[in-house]
């Protein structure tokens, strides 16, 4: 193999930046060619390449957001948006390609791998940390430290002022920024996608707390909850504010919704060292013709796996993680 490619797609992500410059750098120590792929598949169906060097990514691998762009595409769903990003790897002979995404894109990923036979390796970059085959993804560990620290600016005006917040935090539709922020802030309360909402319980607590004198309470709301069934990213935090309201008409509670905030700002070092491993990773199995595969971590060690087998498995919510973290700020 002579030139690989690299693209980043879909939600971006603290430690992409990071993948990137070990793509690259590794690359090129290894004789290969390193073609950037601007703004996910859809540089890939447009021709959006260029070949990158040492200097496109000097200093680039602690600094959030993707330095190749992003995008959602909806033409890589469709046979001539394939068609057209396979012409596009064929024109610039590209042999291997690094897709760094969640898990729609590894399934554009399994597309030109198992459909056209392009040799590709996915790195996981969402701050979801919702793929079942890794422990980690990139960007989960940057965006809940943004989580904790936001609570723990709001704790200093809560406390003077005897407030609840209702935090409304990403996560689509995995709770797992919700639940380890939870734990690393003491949330009082922790609503997750993967249990279903009881407010008469929320609600329970927090009068329970008020009696004990406790008025600052944290209610950290995973934005996949579903409320009447429904998914309501942005609104949950307020809906669920006025439910408690409605319940607690004297209660002093306000909503914040952290949203994008979330993806912005540097990557933790564990974001930067996770990317850098995997990006040296994803060159070493593109370099020995092990392809089709996804990057993941599990006990600190960094695999491969089948991309196929990888995106079959189903996630398993960590139960004990929950009642651990409930257990920690019972009043
Ligand atoms: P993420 O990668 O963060 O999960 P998305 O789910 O939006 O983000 O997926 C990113 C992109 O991956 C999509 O916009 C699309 O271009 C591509 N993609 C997702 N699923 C498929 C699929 N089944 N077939 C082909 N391309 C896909
Ligand atoms: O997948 C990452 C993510 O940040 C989710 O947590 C969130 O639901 C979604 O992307 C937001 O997407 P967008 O940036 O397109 O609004």
């Amino acid at each position: 193999m002579k030139k690989i490619g690299v693209l980043t797609s879909g939600g971006d992500s603290q430690g992409m930046n990071a993948a990137i410059y070990a793509t690259v750098k590794c690359g090129l120590q290894k004789g290969l060619e390193v073609y950037g792929i601007y703004n996910g598949y859809q540089g890939l169906i447009d021709g959006k390449v260029e070949l990158l060097t040492v200097q496109s990514v000097e200093n680039i691998a602690h600094r959030g957001g993707t330095v190749l762009g992003t995008a959602r595409c909806p033409a890589m769903f469709t046979p001539q948006g394939q068609k057209k990003a396979i012409a596009t790897l064929q024109k610039f002979g590209i042999e291997g390609l690094v897709v760094i995404g969640g898990d729609g894109s590894f399934n554009g990923a399994k597309v030109l791998s198992t459909k056209y036979g392009v040799n590709t390796v996915g790195i996981p970059g969402t701050i979801d940390n919702d793929l079942a085959y890794t422990d980690f993804t990139l960007g989960f560990d940057s965006a809940t430290a943004t989580v904790i620290n936001a609570v723990k600016g709001l704790r200093d005006t809560m406390y003077c002022n005897e407030r609840s917040f209702v935090v409304e935090v990403m996560g689509r539709h995995c709770g797992d920024i919700a639940l380890y922020a939870s734990i690393a802030c003491g949330a009082e309360v922790v609503l997750l996608p993967e249990v279903e909402l009881d407010l008469d319980k929320v609600v329970s607590t927090l009068k329970h707390n008020a009696k004990v004198g406790k008025h600052d309470n944290i209610i950290l709301v995973s934005e996949g909850v579903r409320i009447n069934g429904e998914y309501l990213s942005g609104k949950v935090a307020d809906i669920i504010r006025d439910s408690i309201l409605e319940r607690m008409p004297k209660i002093n509670i306000r909503s914040v919704v952290l949203g994008h905030l979330q993806r912005g700002g540097d990557a933790t070092i564990q974001d930067t060292l996770l990317g850098i491993r995997m990006g040296e990773h994803a060159v070493k199995c593109l370099i020995s013709d092990k392809t089709n595969r996804v990057i993941g971590i599990k006990n600190n060690k960094i695999f491969d796996e089948d991309i196929v087998e990888a995106l079959a498995k189903t996630r398993q919510f960590d139960a004990k993680l929950y009642a651990f973290s409930k257990s920690l700020v019972k009043y």
